[in-house]
């Protein structure tokens, strides 16, 4: 660790209240030998202070380490977004940037086979933005309503207190939009050597609008310029045994070391009338847009260079929420999308608390928030004394009449509607395209990786239904794991 993070405060300790204390090593006695006094003061204090050291962990993504960093624009966009901090070649904006594993709580480890969250603050001139996505460019499932129950299986069984391979492979073969995205994290790809070593990916479609009002459909990547570089299951092994923080240490160092990672930020562009007959739906979250129909841009460099002072206030303590949009960017309709808007703020309400988006990383840093919202635990007083309501004759804080993005048309009633499909949608397509994209050697690791967790799965039902997701994605795919599964089973 560097000598400039070690911050030493000056002069006597104290108590909370700021009084001086005599004594740290012994707590106050009725008499020598005697039971304990309720006027220790310092004893109580720190005591009760401590009992109350831990927030909520996040239900989701709860291991994660973050920096702060800088993003440039390398591109002109100004014909897709009228966003201001995306609106010359050059323009420099402060970002904080967490990663995070998805389903391990607070005390696993870094090395795991997981998705990775890529959560990045972008503090613009007209509000904080976020993007709030991961290292894979597609998800797991296409409607918010399935989430609870997936992350169900990912996490703990309530009976044995683990993580259950029949509860994950039950999941996943009833649900065969999961294909995609499970042929992901058992590729290579699914143990990133760092998180310097990994792409990040905002996943879902975004609306971008210009200054004159079109609309256009946005997925955002970002590219490592450290290279791709992952670990094999055996190396995975080992150092999650012996550094479970080698992820979030790797990140720190280098960036003490002045080796600051960076990221090509490319964008896949829609114009708003491709999206209704594109041949696969735009906005489902399980389908990636091929190159060839929509050509990555490049439009900027992501740089890392600051670590945070103090873990728990700016990253335990860090909020970002798929709503956290600004002029010239919105949500698409993706049903997922669209879950997560309320998600969120829900989330930081429950864990950080309503004042959440006022503590240093969280609050915009290029501009101010002007809310008539008030009060609430901790809250610090900044609006002075302003008046709270609006509209109002005293000069306060008023509406725009311009929304952040355009309005979408919309058909038909409401209803429990399945999300449309296109010309060319299944839940197989991709994952085959993806599959038989890859080398023979990454064939093989992809088979072995799944096949070692399929084979622990205790039904021969569960087990058959999940292959066959694998096998209407490729024959050749569900006859090697098919073929592998049994061997491991016997
Ligand atoms: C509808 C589906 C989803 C729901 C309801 C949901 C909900 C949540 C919740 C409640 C949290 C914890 C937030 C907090 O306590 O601060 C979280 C964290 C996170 N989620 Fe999701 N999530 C969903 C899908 C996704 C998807 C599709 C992605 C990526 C493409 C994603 C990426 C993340 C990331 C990166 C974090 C960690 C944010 C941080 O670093 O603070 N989630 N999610």
């Amino acid at each position: 660790m560097t000598q400039e993070a070690h911050v030493t405060q000056q002069g006597p300790l104290t108590t909370e209240a700021g009084a001086p204390v005599a004594d740290n090593q012994n707590s106050e006695t009725a008499g020598v030998g005697g039971p304990v006094l309720v006027q220790d003061q310092l004893l109580l204090e720190k005591l009760a202070h401590f009992n109350r050291e831990r927030i909520p962990e996040r239900v989701v993504h709860a291991r994660g380490a973050g920096a702060y960093g800088t993003f440039t624009v390398t591109r002109d966009v100004t014909q897709w977004t009228r966003a201001k901090f995306l609106s010359e070649v050059g323009k420099q904006t402060e970002t904080f940037l967490r990663f995070s594993t998805v389903a391990d709580s607070l005390g696993g480890a870094d090395a795991r086979r997981d998705p990775r969250g890529w959560a990045l603050k972008f503090y613009t001139e007209e509000g904080n933005y976020d993007l709030v996505g991961n290292n894979t460019p597609v998800f797991f499932i296409r409607d918010a309503i399935k989430f609870p129950d997936f992350i169900h299986t990912q996490k703990r069984d309530p009976y044995t207190g683990s993580q259950e391979a029949d509860n994950v492979w039950d999941f996943w073969g009833l649900s065969p939009e999961s294909t995609h995205q499970v042929t992901w994290p058992f590729g290579d790809r699914g143990i990133p050597a760092s998180y310097r070593h990994m792409n990040g990916y905002g996943s879902h479609t975004f609306q971008w609008n210009n200054e004159a009002g079109e609309v256009f459909w946005v997925k955002y990547h970002f590219k490592t310029d450290q290279g791709i570089k992952n670990l094999t299951q055996a190396e995975a092994n080992t150092l999650a045994g012996e550094d479970p923080d080698s992820h979030q240490r790797d990140l720190r160092e280098s960036i003490e070391r002045g080796e600051f990672p960076t990221w090509t930020v490319q964008v896949q562009i829609m114009p708003d009338a491709d999206a209704a007959n594109y041949r696969f739906n735009p906005f489902d979250l399980t389908k990636v847009w091929p190159h060839e129909d929509y050509p990555p841009i490049e439009i900027g460099k992501l740089e890392l260079n600051r670590n945070p002072e103090n873990i728990f206030a700016e990253v335990e303590q860090s909020i970002f929420s798929p709503a956290h949009f600004v002029p010239g960017i919105g949500p698409s309709p993706d049903k997922m999308l669209q879950g997560r808007l309320f998600a969120y703020g829900d989330a930081h309400r429950y864990r950080v608390g309503i004042n959440a988006d006022h503590l240093p990383v969280n609050r915009p840093h290029a501009t101010e928030a002007r809310t008539n919202s008030r009060d609430g635990f901790l809250y610090d007083g900044r609006h002075k004394g302003a008046k709270n309501y609006e509209p109002n004759s005293f000069g306060g804080p008023f509406q725009t009449d311009r929304p952040l993005w355009q309005s979408s048309a919309v058909t038909g009633g409401t209803g429990n509607h399945a999300t449309p499909s296109h010309s060319e949608d299944t839940d197989f397509v991709q994952a085959g395209d993806l599959y038989r994209l890859m080398s023979e050697d990454e064939k093989s690791r992809l088979i072995e990786n799944l096949s070692g967790f399929i084979a622990k799965v205790s039904r021969d039902d569960i087990a058959e239904r999940a292959i066959d997701n694998f096998r209407q994605a490729d024959g050749d795919f569900g006859k090697r794991l098919e073929a592998a599964v049994q061997a491991l089973r016997g």
